[in-house]
């Protein structure tokens, strides 16, 4: 047991207690974060004249050094210590004596762990924007070779009108683009410095929380140190934001599931990213999809535990807010790999064109388009309606599609119509002339494929300062 706490205590900790409350098995993971902050604090320490410029020099240096020890993997983060910031002042004041004992002056672990996984939240929001930027990529070139695939749209899974595989998944490209900007607002929003808050009345010594504020990149310094030690709403935006990615993420498994099933064959999944099954030889399994699909549950999961987590809690910091960081983490860490995967599995699946095609020619899909024929002709549309419902029917019966229908089979059920419904009719027709804006008509397509590229050219993380090189240098 490794504490920074012992002196108003006349016993030993319990180890049950000890270990229940410890965190380094998992806060851990934001050592580097952890060592910024301090090195930014101790930078503005020095600045003030709080420490000298020689200390201020040597805990720099010192911090470095047991930086790279760590990532060099020569010094090992030892559970012993409760949790990361013992780690690390432990560890200096080994290595500096009286001078490592200044480094928490002005400062209490309380605004040091919200500022530690602030940044290492920041970090996580720019690096699942990235993948989201990568899994536009790879969803605009299929978009863009695919604006002449025919394929059902549906509405209850049950074909409904003829849409094409650029527009279907050009659905998904405005989820995850509406997923990024989600990222952008959170980034924008929680871009604000705790450092200096204290434990949660802020402190006595002359800080330039602005400074330090601005060493770490940060838009300036929070200005209410109870929210500031006690702050997690944007743990919650940034968990609803995946739980969002996820859900969308859950929809496009759930559509390859189908299209890869035996009964469509819309899609094959690379073997690269299938399994078998151990007993039947002849399976090779959607099981990427499904896992994407089935972590979603253990996300939604996270926003909700600190959601419940959060409400009871009164100002300022109480330890309840500890069980902010696995869950988030795991959140983070599954969300990667999720959009990862899918991107790869994407990539290199093969679209059945052919079997797209034909299962858009049948099943009626056309039935709309041969109404507002009857409509263009004078027909009024809810009379149309009842008219191709009849053909339909009778098409069911003689197991046939509207455009096996001759002339006179049509015109027995409609005198209005003429050789020129069948040109109507065409998948042709019912793809190619829908060019609304956000229609699945080739040049409506061409015309968005177009507006998305020039947002997938522009990076939104290009205009954020490299405040972490300067910081480090
Ligand atoms: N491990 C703690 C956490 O994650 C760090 C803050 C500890 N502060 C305290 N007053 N015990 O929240």
């Amino acid at each position: 047991m490794a504490q920074l706490w012992g002196g108003r205590f006349t016993k030993e900790t319990d180890q049950l207690v000890y270990n229940f409350n410890a965190s380094i098995s998992f806060d851990k993971k934001f050592y580097k974060q952890d060592m910024e902050g301090s090195i930014a604090h101790v930078k503005m320490l020095g600045k003030q004249g709080i420490l000298t410029e020689q200390e201020m020099n040597d805990i720099v240096k010192t911090i470095h050094e047991i930086l790279t020890e760590v990532e060099e993997g020569k010094l090992e983060i030892s559970h012993e210590y409760e949790d990361i910031h013992s780690f690390v002042e432990a560890t200096l004041i080994d290595r500096l004596g009286d001078t490592g004992k200044k480094l928490h002056t002005g400062r209490s672990r309380n605004d040091q762990v919200a500022l530690d996984m602030r940044l290492y939240t920041r970090q996580e929001v720019l690096a699942v924007d990235e993948l989201l930027k990568e899994l536009l990529n790879a969803i605009l070139t299929i978009m863009e070779n695919n604006t002449d695939t025919f394929m059902p749209g549906f509405t209850h899974l049950q074909k409904a009108q003829p849409v094409t595989l650029a527009h279907h998944v050009g659905a998904y490209f405005e989820m995850f683009k509406r997923d990024r900007l989600r990222l952008k607002d959170i980034y924008h929003r929680m871009n604000y410095c705790p450092l200096g808050s204290g434990a949660l009345a802020g402190t006595t010594y002359p800080l330039d929380r602005d400074y330090t504020a601005e060493l770490l990149g940060f838009y300036g310094p929070t200005l209410n140190s109870m929210d500031g030690v006690s702050d997690r709403d944007y743990l919650i935006e940034f968990l609803s934001a995946m739980s969002t990615i996820m859900m969308h993420l859950s929809r496009f498994s759930e559509e390859v599931i189908i299209w890869n099933s035996n009964e469509y064959q819309f899609v094959e999944i690379d073997d690269a990213y299938s399994t078998g099954s151990s007993i039947m030889p002849q399976k090779k399994n959607p099981d990427i999809a499904e896992l994407v699909r089935g972590k979603t549950g253990r996300v939604y999961g996270a926003l909700t535990a600190l959601l419940t987590t959060m409400k009871g809690i009164p100002l300022a910091y109480n330890k309840d807010m500890q069980e902010d960081k696995e869950l988030t983490f795991d959140a983070m860490d599954t969300v990667k790999g999720c959009i990862a995967l899918f991107t790869g599995m994407l990539e290199t699946m093969k679209f059945n064109k052919d079997k797209m095609e034909a299962s858009a020619k049948n099943g009626f899909t056309n039935a709309t388009d041969a109404a507002d024929y009857l409509v263009n002709h004078g027909v009024p549309f809810r009379d149309a309606h009842g008219i191709v419902g009849r053909i339909v029917l009778y098409c069911i019966d003689k197991g046939i599609s509207i455009d096996d229908m001759s002339l006179e089979e049509l015109k027995e059920i409609s005198p209005v119509f003429e050789e020129d419904i069948f040109e109507a009719i065409s998948m042709d027709t019912c793809v190619n002339k829908r060019l609304t804006i956000g229609a699945p008509g080739q040049e409506a397509m061409k015309k968005v494929i177009a507006i998305e590229k020039d947002y997938l050219s522009k990076d939104w993380k290009d205009e954020l300062t490299d405040w972490e090189s300067k910081l480090m240098k």
